[in-house]
């Protein structure tokens, strides 16, 4: 029987639409249409579970269930009551009201979420006598409220809690990256699973983990159990099934190319082991504990190397960071030959010292921080034209 098609919206971060916007197509959404830090696509119940199970570089899977103009908050009082909340909500749910406003008329986000949760309670009051309960952390229905001057835009969030939570990093290590942002990094880098993927100052592990998820075709949200929709009146457990099943019939068992990741810090290295063998993946990363000054990697044909060094907060070997962004470019040019190298990092006057022209610069955001995400491509000859005196790698004055 054909379902019912209806549009939804994928948000994600900044610099990651285009990416996000190829994974809906590979896995068939219909009408994708890229927006600021989102994309929209129709799709059916067995599309919505399937995108919040197999999408690496989604961060909520939106349901939108009406839009309307309000002026004041009198008038988005009385539009949210227009909903009827009894057929969404149980009483015994618990819910949650995220809000994302960029409006003029309505300057307090949290204001929107309070009068909204109002409403609704007043609604249920008025109909039933007793009220749902409001729960921050994992309700059983979360409500997202967008704001864009007088226009509201109101989805529930079939995935409940961010998508970067994936169930497998319960070890932190320093500033770790969010699994989204690492899993965005890994495809805008362009490695197709066809070379070696290195990532030299690991930390916790999370873009190896994202690396080698992706590598062995093993779906993102595997180790988690919680989604909002399972909450929803309408859930479809057999629908669910089978899109769990259909994402695991593409695992792979074997990846011929090596996954290696190091970091000078040896408890970076014991969180990284535990956070892989949460996913099953100790025995498929080497890992081992290596300063990146003292270190050469595998000589290859093509490889990735995939990095996140600090930003410039203390740093373990009391380095100044401008020279350790220094002594990263020198180690580039000594030893990684037939690498593509590409580096996060949001202090832009260090980035300059690593003295190689990058090859190609997105802007990303690491938290709140703005961060350039660019790539040095070390070509074969620059080390043998560095040993005959020549450096043939592009170098910033
Ligand atoms: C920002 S953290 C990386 C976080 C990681 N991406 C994650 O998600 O957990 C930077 C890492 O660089 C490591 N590091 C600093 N200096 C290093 C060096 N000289 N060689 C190798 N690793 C180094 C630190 O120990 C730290 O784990």
């Amino acid at each position: 029987m054909q379902q019912e098609m209806f549009q939804m919206v994928a948000t994600t971060s900044h610099g990651l639409e285009e990416v996000l916007a190829e994974e809906l197509k590979a896995i068939d959404a219909k009408k994708i249409v890229i927006h600021k830090r989102a994309v929209s696509f129709v799709g059916d119940t067995y599309m919505m579970y399937k995108a919040n199970y197999t999408l690496r570089t989604a961060l909520r899977i939106l349901k939108p269930i009406a839009s309307f103009r309000a002026k004041d908050e009198d008038a988005l009082y009385r539009q949210i009551q227009k909903l009827d909340w009894t057929q969404l909500i149980g009483l015994t749910d618990t819910f949650a009201i995220n809000t994302a406003v960029f409006s003029d008329i309505f300057t307090h986000s949290k204001y929107v979420a309070l009068k909204s949760k109002d409403a609704i309670v007043d609604l249920f009051r008025e109909k039933t006598g007793k009220r749902p309960n409001v729960k921050l952390f994992q309700p059983t229905i979360r409500i997202h409220i967008r704001v864009f001057n007088d226009q509201f835009d109101i989805s529930l969030d079939s995935s409940c809690e961010s998508l970067h939570k994936r169930g497998y990093r319960l070890e932190n290590f320093k500033a770790p990256i969010n699994e989204v942002l690492a899993a965005g990094m890994i495809k805008l880098s362009g490695w197709n699973m066809d070379s070696v993927f290195i990532d030299p100052m690991c930390g916790s592990g999370t873009i190896l983990a994202e690396a080698a998820l992706m590598a062995y075709q093993i779906p993102p949200q595997k180790y988690r159990d919680y989604f909002g929709f399972m909450n929803w009146k309408d859930f479809d457990e057999s629908t669910w099934m089978d899109v769990k099943q259909e994402a695991h019939a593409h695992e792979k068992e074997t990846f011929e190319h090596r996954l290696l990741g190091f970091d000078v810090a040896f408890q970076a290295i014991r969180m990284s082991q535990r956070n892989f063998e949460r996913i099953g993946m100790l025995d498929k990363i080497e890992l081992k504990r290596k300063d990146f000054e003292r270190h050469t990697p595998p000589a290859v044909e093509k490889g990735i190397v995939v990095m996140n060094p600090p930003y410039g907060e203390r740093i373990e070997a009391d380095y100044e960071i401008n020279a350790f962004y220094a002594m990263i470019g020198d180690q580039l040019k000594d030893a990684y030959t037939n690498y593509d190298v590409w580096m996060i990092s949001s202090n832009k006057e260090a980035l300059k010292c690593v003295g190689l022209r990058p090859s190609s610069k997105n802007t990303l955001f690491n938290g709140a921080l703005e961060c350039k995400f660019q790539c040095y491509k070390m070509y074969e000859g620059s080390l043998k034209a560095k040993n005959q005196g020549q450096i043939e790698v592009e170098e910033v004055e």
